[in-house]
């Protein structure tokens, strides 16, 4: 065993490994580059390069970072990430303009292949969600050498308990209720709020939980907005003269379908929002109280990662070059209980959601809360 850097055995000193980071950003991304890097260099003798602006950064040949423990060592606190992101950028989706005006999306995964051997890449290692798992999966069956680091603020990473940025969300849902809770209580108002998680509940149901939400809706369970209306005058008529409401981006009623603000990006997905405001409109109507309708928007994406994040993303971004020392190409670090093992990234793809017939569920529900 090579413990100390000082024993560091000839055969492993000659790695080079890229870190990019996909998708949307979350807190803890920086913290899981810092822990790569000081991995690399303390433990391996190895080193890393950053690619910039994820995938789009590889293919399209932008310069590599050189990362050190000296550019590094300052990221545990910061938000987003050092090496920016490409929020659904694909290799094997690319969208090229035409003269006419038109896109045509091309498969540029070869050029994406042929950058990490150019770049003399013994390993790349990707921090991201779903979509980067599933476009890494991908470069994997075609012979690259990949692993992942889970990353989202939605938690909806299959075959890992959590992701890191989750923790720092629903920190920034609940100080938000908190907050709403104290003005709603002043003017006598129901308060709705809505958050992200697109078609996962999590950061709904968690920040409602800590937040004392007294309705919450999220994507698991379509919701009939006569029953947050009867929870909401049984509120009243207890005495109480405000509530808290938590929509989650992605909610639907029974008999209607998710809001989005634009249905179709252009890049394969769509942008959900919309539902909060609905939903703030129906309470109005059906409520003898004013309704104020607040979406929190990006601001859980942002700021300084919770230490609970910071501790997990460090756990992941260390253990990720066990993944490679190993050479467990396609495989993606995760939390299952308290240990951290590898899973491939095609279980990491398969969503987690919600179970409506969860405990949580069912705990919420014994504390009066309503899922609509
Ligand atoms: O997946 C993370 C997330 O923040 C979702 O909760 C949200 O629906 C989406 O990204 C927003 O994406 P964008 O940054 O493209 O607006």
């Amino acid at each position: 065993m090579y413990k100390h850097d000082t024993e560091v055995p000839e055969f492993i000193l000659s790695k080079r490994i890229g870190i990019l980071t996909g998708g949307g950003d979350a807190p803890g991304l920086n913290a899981v580059i810092r822990a790569v890097v000081l991995t690399a260099e303390h433990h391996y003798g190895w080193e890393v390069v950053g690619i910039l602006e994820g995938f789009d950064g590889l293919y399209h040949g932008l310069p590599v970072v050189q990362l050190n423990e000296a550019n590094v060592r300052d990221l545990l606190a910061r938000g987003g990430t050092i090496l920016g992101a490409a929020n659904r950028g694909s290799p094997f989706a690319h969208p090229v303009p035409q003269p006419d005006g038109t896109v045509v999306i091309e498969d540029v995964s070869h050029e994406a292949l042929n950058r990490m051997k150019s770049l003399g890449l013994d390993a790349l290692i990707v921090a991201g969600g779903d979509g980067t798992m599933s476009i890494a999966h991908k470069l994997v069956a075609m012979g690259a050498h990949i692993v992942g680091v889970p990353k989202t603020i939605d938690n909806d990473l299959g075959n890992t308990d959590v992701t890191f940025g989750f923790d720092t969300a629903i920190n920034t849902a609940t100080e938000a209720l908190d907050k709403l809770q104290t003005t709603a209580e002043s003017h006598h108002r129901v308060m709705v709020l809505e958050v992200m998680g697109r078609d996962a509940g999590w950061i709904a149901l968690h920040a409602g939980v800590a937040g004392g939400a007294d309705a919450i809706l999220i994507p698991e369970i379509p919701f009939n907005i006569e029953v947050v209306c009867n929870k909401i005058r049984q509120i009243q008529m207890s005495g109480r003269n405000y509530s808290l409401v938590v929509v989650a981006e992605g909610a639907a009623p029974v008999d209607g379908e998710q809001q989005f603000h634009i249905k179709d990006d252009g890049k394969g997905s769509g942008r959900l929002g919309g539902i909060g405001h609905s939903v703030g409109a129906m309470l109005a109507e059906c409520v003898g109280a004013e309704v104020r309708v607040t979406v929190l928007g990006h601001v859980q994406r942002g700021g300084q990662p919770t230490p609970g994040d910071r501790w997990l993303a460090t756990r992941f971004g260390s253990a990720v070059l066990r993944l490679v020392e190993r050479e467990q190409w396609g495989y993606m670090v995760a939390l299952q209980g308290t240990h951290i093992v590898p899973v491939t990234m095609e279980q990491a793809a398969q969503m987690k959601f919600v179970d409506p017939q969860s405990d949580v569920i069912e705990m919420a529900r014994d504390l009066g809360i309503v899922f609509g």
